[in-house]
């Protein structure tokens, strides 16, 4: 989703933004644009499709700018076109604007302007924010212009990052936040302005973090903030421990591919310190302070959206399975807008990798409302979703580029598997069944090593992506624990390489996905050993009895399988509860074969963005 990266400084300004876009590309991105001074007045250059057309069009232009806003536009209010990209700018050309997030009354606000004058020329929502700014600065007499931008912004309803250049004060970028993630990047004598930390992490590993509500001026020697009502803030700087090497390829064609494989170290990383082996228990420090509310929660919702959202399936599973605790998984889109019922004794749980998505903080915000103690499960550290939980548990998995999600998913599971447990041995889950399963859990990341390693189970996905690249439908089907899976599988196909896939308990496509079975349509079924192994099967029997051609994900060392099905994906033993965090990766690396197969831009694939922080 749309990225800003804002400069001021002693550098030249040009390679610093054009950097800084990269790094956010990965949020997804139509069109790209940068504003800066020259001679005091604002110049902007806009392209459209990618930065390194952008980046073109600066390397020939003179100017050495020391000072510049740039932004990666994600469409929402007008088609992508070198007119809608950002940065925007007032009648005059004396204010430019770059914005991420969505003005809801910009509708209201256009009429009000135009009738007083203004000429609009873009249909975006954003070019409203330019002209409110310059009809409040010219409303007011010596007022100072943050005071104009404080002013326009209490008018605006719905979420925003900004950042602002005035031609009157050549020094200085503004930026000013309500919804949608902005940073603060503080160097020695610059600073950065950006979405996300990723974009700033080359110059500089120490940020502020902006608040709701809250406007920054920022000069390459200072940092003013306040918030939107006036009172200052100390600005607080926090050091991010991200290192340059975990944003880049490492030698892997694209970062999906580079994402999948690190699943061994990024499930470790999420139980690491977390597993109490002596009393079968999970050690979850950042949830202490709730352990009461835990030990008598009567029912938890857990609320997400996409991969996230998959996770919390697995998690209903986990909880209900260990815990005995009543779960319901929401979409976190359905729960904000449907008056949620949250009693006494209930909990929400939300997960988010991003931390930053709209629907999900809105959820989040919600339970809040209501009284329910809510907790996250959330990747991206100092993030929304992360600071507004009440208490929460970081997934660790480093940052994630590829738009389709693999390492977080896994590593969420992981998280859930810790709650679960904590949960479990609150509620009547015996030590040594405890004990038991964090033995599994433990060797999750090794399994996940094992199949990795597996040249000829790699190389069977690679040939049964070759095999059935060119089927227009897919049928993923699981049961229990793994038809979350199934879910996921047929997403990261869809999503990366735009085929259409569905997921479903593997027994309910009796009732209408069976209809489309054909020798084109491929169904993959999770039929790992569990309790439903052989009602897997009956399943397979039926697709099989009407001529679809079927992949199974089977257990190491199930021969039958083989006589049922026409290509067989081993993965290594493991216990049910844990086989999520191993089954989806056969899902993860077919849908990527696939995607690479048809040509597809696997890491950012089209209309999709990593961090929505539109609703
Ligand atoms: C977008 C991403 C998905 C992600 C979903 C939820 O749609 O493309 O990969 O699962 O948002 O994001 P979150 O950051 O909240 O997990």
């Amino acid at each position: 989703m749309c990225g800003i990266v804002g400069y001021v400084g002693k550098r030249d300004a040009f390679p610093v933004l054009i950097d800084g876009l990269k790094r956010l590309e990965y949020r997804g991105y139509d069109s790209a644009g940068v504003a800066y001074f020259c001679n005091n007045k604002i110049k902007t250059v806009k392209v459209t499709g990618f930065i390194k057309e952008l980046e073109r069009e600066l390397g020939n232009i003179e100017d050495n700018p020391k000072i510049g806003i740039a932004h990666t536009r994600w469409a929402t209010h007008g088609e992508p076109s070198i007119t809608n990209a950002h940065p925007h700018t007032d009648c005059t050309g004396k204010i430019a604007v770059v914005h991420n997030g969505i003005i809801e009354n910009y509708r209201a606000l256009r009429q009000y302007l135009t009738e007083r004058g203004h000429k609009f020329t873009t249909d975006t929502d954003t070019e409203v924010i330019a002209h409110l700014i310059e009809d409040v600065y010219n409303g007011g007499t010596d007022m100072p212009f943050w005071k104009a931008i404080r002013g326009a912004l209490r008018e605006v309803e719905g979420t925003y990052g900004i950042a602002v250049l005035f031609s009157e004060e050549p020094d200085r970028i503004f930026a000013a936040r309500h919804g949608s993630p902005l940073l603060i990047g503080a160097g020695e004598d610059e600073y950065l302005v950006a979405s996300d930390a990723a974009a700033v992490l080359r110059y500089t590993n120490r940020v502020i973090y902006l608040d709701e509500g809250t406007l920054a001026t920022v000069k390459a020697d200072s940092i003013v903030i306040s918030t939107l009502d006036a009172e200052s803030i100390t600005p607080k700087i926090e050091k991010i421990s991200l290192s340059l090497n975990e944003i880049e390829k490492g030698g892997f064609p694209h970062f999906m591919l580079k994402e999948i494989f690190e699943q061994p170290q990024t499930l470790e990383n999420a139980f690491r310190g977390r597993l109490n082996l002596e009393e079968g228990t999970a050690r979850l420090n950042g949830l202490k302070d709730y352990f009461d509310d835990l030990k008598d929660v009567e029912r938890l919702v857990i609320t997400a959206c996409g991969t996230s959202w998959h996770a919390a399936l697995i998690g209903e599973y986990l909880i209900e399975e260990l815990a005995r605790v009543p779960v319901d998984v929401d979409y976190a889109s359905e729960f904000r807008y449907r008056n949620p019922i949250i009693k006494d004794n209930e909990a929400v749980i939300v997960i988010s990798q991003s931390g930053e998505t709209a629907d999900t903080l809105a959820a989040l915000r919600e339970a809040k409302r209501q009284g329910a103690p809510v907790f996250g499960i959330v990747n991206v550290v100092g993030s929304t979703i992360a600071r507004e939980t009440d208490a929460g548990v970081y997934i660790h998995a480093g940052p994630e580029i590829g738009v389709a999600s693999t390492k977080a998913f896994t590593s969420q599971v992981m998280v859930l598997e810790e709650i679960a447990l904590l949960l479990g041995r609150m509620h009547g889950y015996s030590m040594a069944q405890g004990v038991d399963l964090i033995k599994e859990i433990k060797r999750v990341p090794e399994l996940v090593e094992l199949f990795l390693k597996k040249e000829d189970e790699i190389g069977t996905i690679r040939k049964i992506a070759e095999k059935y690249y060119m089927c227009n439908n897919f049928l993923y089907l699981g049961r229990g624990i793994n038809f979350p899976v199934a879910l996921e599988g047929a997403l990261k196909l869809k999503e990366i390489s735009y085929v259409h896939a569905e997921g479903y308990p593997a027994a309910e496509m009796k009732h209408g996905p069976i209809a489309l079975i054909d020798k084109n349509t491929p169904a993959v079924f999770i039929a790992t050993e569990d309790p439903l192994y052989d009602k897997i099967v009956s399943n397979i029997e039926e697709i099989r009895a009407r001529g679809g051609p079927v992949i199974a994900v089977a257990t190491e060392g199930d021969e039958q399988i083989m006589e049922l099905t026409d290509n067989v994906i081993y993965v290594p033993q493991a216990v049910p509860l844990v086989m999520p965090m191993i089954t989806t990766l056969p899902m993860q690396l077919l849908a990527y074969h696939i995607a690479v197969i048809r040509g597809t831009n696997v890491d950012q694939p089209r209309n999709l963005a990593k961090s929505v922080t539109v609703e």
